[in-house]
């Protein structure tokens, strides 16, 4: 099993957020997290990659407990996190933003890996732009191209496709499908668009106030649950 959480729960001073979280995302899949606003989704990731910590649980990534670590032993640990909003630093140029996730190689690397640009080439044609030029799209194309940088084993993304003009969803679909197929990776996704999910997805969780409420694999994901959590 790539990722196993056992009942997490994660309080912001007095106010429990999580509760007893239980999840397991298994090798060279890609699993989403689903639920409306605020119901804990981004709390729970950035619990996972140890930029928060909880108050009570486990975190395994291959069997081993990984929950006290640091984050960048996390990351040299095959953990990689595209945050929400992307976070990309916009007076940077691409490169620059780029050679910023090699900082977190153990291997000393100094150089782009070209596989980035060969997964986004339109990174290529933008080396020396600013980050703060790019589209939405190609924002997210290199938020998602710094993560990789590090080479990890499971990549965890954070509504990747908020406020993304279509073709652009779908190319990150396919990235994210060919990075699980040919580089044998992991993907952890949160992820609200159903389509998104019906097409990439395998498996998923849904979450309501802090707990897991339904799971499953992704064919199984029945109209009755997505009435019940995910519409408005
Ligand atoms: N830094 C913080 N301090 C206190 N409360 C917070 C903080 N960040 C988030 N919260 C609260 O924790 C709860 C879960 O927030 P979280 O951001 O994890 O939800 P989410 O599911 O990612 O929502 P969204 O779909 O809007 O991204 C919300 O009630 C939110 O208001
Ligand atoms: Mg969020």
């Amino acid at each position: 099993m790539m990722l196993q959480v056992e009942k997490l729960s994660f309080s912001y001073g007095e106010v429990q957020v999580l509760h007893g979280i239980d999840m397991e995302v298994p090798e060279e899949r890609i699993v989403c997290v689903m639920g409306r606003n605020g119901v804990g989704k981004t709390t729970l990731m950035k619990n996972i990659i140890g930029l928060l910590n909880p108050s009570a649980g486990s975190i395994r990534m291959h069997g081993r407990e990984i929950t006290k670590m640091p984050t960048h032993n996390r990351i040299q640990a095959g953990l990689a996190f595209v945050p929400q909003g992307r976070m990309i630093f916009p007076k940077l140029t691409v490169e620059e933003n780029l050679k910023i996730g090699l900082s977190a190689r153990s291997d000393g690397l100094d150089r782009i890996p070209g596989e980035i640009y060969e997964l986004f080439p339109v990174l290529k044609d933008m080396t020396d732009r600013m980050g703060g030029d790019l589209s939405g799209g190609q924002q997210q194309q290199l938020a998602i191209g710094r993560a990789l940088v590090t080479g990890p084993k499971l990549l965890i993304l954070d509504e990747p496709t908020e406020g993304i003009q279509p073709n652009i969803i779908q190319q990150i679909g396919r990235v994210l499908r060919q990075l699980v197929e040919e580089k044998h990776m992991t993907v952890l996704i949160v992820e609200q668009y159903l389509d998104f999910v019906r097409e990439y997805c395998q498996g998923f969780y849904i979450m309501n106030r802090g707990r897991i409420v339904a799971g499953g694999r992704t064919e199984d994901l029945g109209q009755d649950i997505v009435r019940q959590y995910l519409t408005v």
